[in-house]
């Protein structure tokens, strides 16, 4: 399976590729089907948060999957982002790394982010949406970088796409073969800068301080807080040694 599998269709402007795939998913859209825009109008982040990306300065792409059976849905997200991480290394020949759950950083600074919505009729399916900042970024966004200022090489749409899928295609496939979950799983622990390191978790009821130690089978963070190890499913985790700097 490769690049090939995919329905890519390309759109001029929408108002978030993922809920555009979402909206077709309920449809009846196939699942494979690959949706590209050059802008969005009210882009979706993490965490309820908007994504504003300069027309034409980034890949724009939501993919709809069938939702696993036998992993945990989190396994899929983490496989979109190995993907870029991979693609990204493969066109520019600098490896990206991984801030938990699926931020992709260049340095200590963001190039990429990963949105993945459950789309739960006809069919459980995952709508999963990637912002890769290519060539210019939002001066909103302070640790923001793209792949022309961190790596110095100029990619086009068209190149990230095709090697994105290329991957995502692969790693889809490794996760149906037993033990697929347990070798992405390690390969996420590979690339995931915020472990051995000391994190500031943002709670709703504060913040709490610790060290990242590992993931479980279910891709939640282990936080090492002192007196006792906690879980964390979802939120926000801060790298603390680049406010250390
Ligand atoms: C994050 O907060 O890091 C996730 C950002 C995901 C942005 C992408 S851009 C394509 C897709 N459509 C959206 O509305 N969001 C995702």
């Amino acid at each position: 399976m490769g690049r090939k599998e995919w329905f890519v269709e390309r759109l001029d402007e929408v108002d978030s590729t993922n809920v555009e795939l979402a909206r077709r998913a309920r449809e009846g859209a196939a699942s494979r089907a690959a949706l590209v825009a050059d802008v969005q109008s009210q882009g979706r982040g993490r965490l309820g948060r908007e994504w504003h990306a300069p027309a034409g300065s980034s890949l724009l792409c939501s993919v709809l999957v069938d939702a696993p059976v036998a992993v945990a849905p989190q396994w899929v997200v983490v496989a979109a982002a190995l993907s870029l991480v991979d693609a990204l290394e493969t066109l520019t020949g600098v490896r990206a790394d991984l801030k938990w759950p699926n931020d992709v950083l260049f340095g200590d600074d963001k190039v990429a982010g990963v949105l993945a919505e459950l789309v739960d009729a006809p069919t459980p399916r995952l709508v999963i949406g990637v912002g890769v900042n290519l060539s210019e970024v939002d001066p909103a966004y302070a640790s923001a970088t793209t792949v022309r200022r961190a790596t110095g090489v100029d990619l086009g749409v068209d190149e990230v796409l095709d090697a994105y899928l290329e991957s995502l295609a692969g790693h889809l496939e490794s996760l149906e073969t037993p033990g697929g979950a347990a070798r992405l799983a390690e390969e996420y622990r590979g690339s995931l800068a915020t472990l051995r390191q000391r994190v500031r978790v943002e709670l709703a009821s504060g913040p709490l301080y610790g060290v990242a130690v590992d993931v479980d089978d279910e891709g939640a963070i282990l936080v090492d807080l002192g007196e006792t190890t906690r879980r964390f499913h979802a939120g926000d985790v801060v790298h603390l040694r680049k406010e250390d700097d």
